[in-house]
């Protein structure tokens, strides 16, 4: 288990681009009792359910489900996300699973702040927005805060399902290629896990189906 600090880096400002992506997010939260299924995403139990625990890192934790799955297996997890709203809301289903004790959540937007210290996991799951959110940048410093033998796992959508916010659109979505080459991974010290796209049926939590397609990276730091 990987010792870290809680803290993250000084905001640099909490006006501006911050603050009105901060506004965006809070209303889209605050637009429903719950957005996503509740569920952890599958490639995090697909790839994490067989390591140890230590401590993790969650990026854009949003609402906590895989905060909260990782803390019922026993990691102990930092979980970041720029809305306050969505970690009022992922703190309240720690407490119901009885694992708050092992969640910090910090509300920091990544563009700007990221947390100290170094994690056995970091991972990123569906860090999207359709804000300026500088994400190749944040997933360097993701790279960064993952300890020696440690594992970075992130994924994405290789396209937009249909229903999912309009804002998102016009966005790159990367492929896990281009992520691995925008992370910059000095040679020889990172051994590649997984890099795949796969498509699988999501259902909405309002109870319909949609066939999305995603894509994830996982890399281990030798
Ligand atoms: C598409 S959601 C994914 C949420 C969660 N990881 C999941 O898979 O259900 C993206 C999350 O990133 C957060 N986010 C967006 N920009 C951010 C930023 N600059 N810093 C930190 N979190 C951010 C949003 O608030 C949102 O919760």
């Amino acid at each position: 288990m990987t010792d870290h600090t809680h803290a993250a880096h000084p905001s640099t400002t909490e006006s501006g681009g911050s603050a009105a992506d901060a506004a965006f997010w809070d209303a889209r939260y605050a637009e429903k009792t719950q957005i996503w299924s509740g569920q952890p995403n599958a490639v995090l139990v697909q790839e994490v359910s067989d390591l140890d625990p230590g401590t993790a890192l969650d990026l854009g934790c949003g609402e906590g489900a895989d905060a909260v799955w990782l803390a019922r297996r026993g990691w102990r997890v930092t979980a970041v996300d720029i809305s306050q709203v969505a970690l009022d809301r992922a703190a309240g289903h720690a407490a119901d699973a009885g694992v708050a004790d092992r969640i910090e959540f910090l509300r920091c937007d990544l563009g700007e702040t990221f947390p100290d210290g170094q994690f056995d996991l970091v991972c990123a799951q569906f860090l999207h927005s359709p804000t300026d959110m500088p994400r190749e940048e944040i997933l360097r410093s993701a790279a960064a805060a993952v300890a020696p033998g440690g594992d970075l796992l992130i994924a994405g959508h290789a396209k937009f399902p249909e229903g999912a916010h309009e804002d998102h659109h016009d966005m790159h979505l990367p492929t896990p290629q281009e992520v691995l080459e925008s992370l910059g991974l000095p040679d020889g010290e990172w051994e590649v896990l997984l890099s795949d796209e796969h498509e699988r049926v999501h259902t909405w939590n309002d109870g319909t189906s949609v066939t999305r397609t995603d894509n994830a990276l996982r890399v281990r730091r030798r």
